[in-house]
């Protein structure tokens, strides 16, 4: 398994994943390369993005399997079919088990629209607007068994303005995980990612 090696998860419209092509494009990945799309959604627009780019694309319904094991299985022997080091979710929106958990532990990180532990789950942006916070933000994580809650590598915060939309908030939140996501990626593909217990740190 190469660390370089980089599959990206995601369900949706793929902007995250379109802004991790363009910084591998501009060498700003540590090295890493996209080399494979997954996604449970066939239909959604981040497949056309990735025939676009020409990446690889793995697109699987989990209905078509007997369970998510199944499901997962088929996506793991593809991940070490390609010798895949590191998988990076981006708006891949289902729980992992233990099938792709155990043989890339440590190796699989997410992207979420809030300042974790806050507003886990769904709709995060939603939730930190009906709650009235004045900073939320984006966090990058590791992946564990829970919903969104293994170790933080990275957040950033962003402002609530008086007057935010759900709309207005995620512009200014996708801009955040547009730049945040490329660092920590490059940082992971490039092995300069340290966990000790809970604390992640990056550097050489
Ligand atoms: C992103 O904002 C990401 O943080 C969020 O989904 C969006 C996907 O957008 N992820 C989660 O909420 C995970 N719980 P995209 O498909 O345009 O990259």
């Amino acid at each position: 398994m190469e660390w370089s090696r980089i599959a990206v998860f995601a369900s949706g419209q793929g902007s995250n994943f379109a802004a991790l092509v363009q910084a591998q494009r501009e060498n700003r990945l540590g090295g890493g390369q996209i080399e494979l799309l997954v996604s449970d959604k066939p239909e959604a627009l981040v497949a056309r993005r990735a025939e676009e780019a020409g990446i690889p694309a793995l697109l699987l319904r989990p209905k078509d399997f007997a369970g998510r094991e199944q499901y997962e299985a088929a996506i793991v022997a593809e991940l070490q079919r390609r010798n895949i080091g590191l998988v990076v979710l981006a708006g891949y929106m289902r729980l992992i088990s233990p099938v792709l958990l155990a043989p890339y532990a440590g190796r699989i990180i997410n992207i979420h629209p809030s300042l974790l532990p806050a507003f886990a789950g769904k709709d995060a942006i939603g939730q930190a607007l009906e709650y009235g916070v004045k900073l939320t933000g984006v966090t990058v994580h590791f992946v564990d068994g829970g919903m969104d809650t293994g170790p933080v590598i990275a957040q950033r915060s962003v402002e609530v303005n008086p007057g935010d939309t759900a709309e207005s908030l995620a512009e200014r939140i996708h801009q955040v995980e547009y730049a945040l996501y490329p660092e920590v990626v490059a940082a992971m593909a490039a092995s300069k990612v340290k966990l000790n217990g809970r604390m992640a740190t990056l550097g050489d």
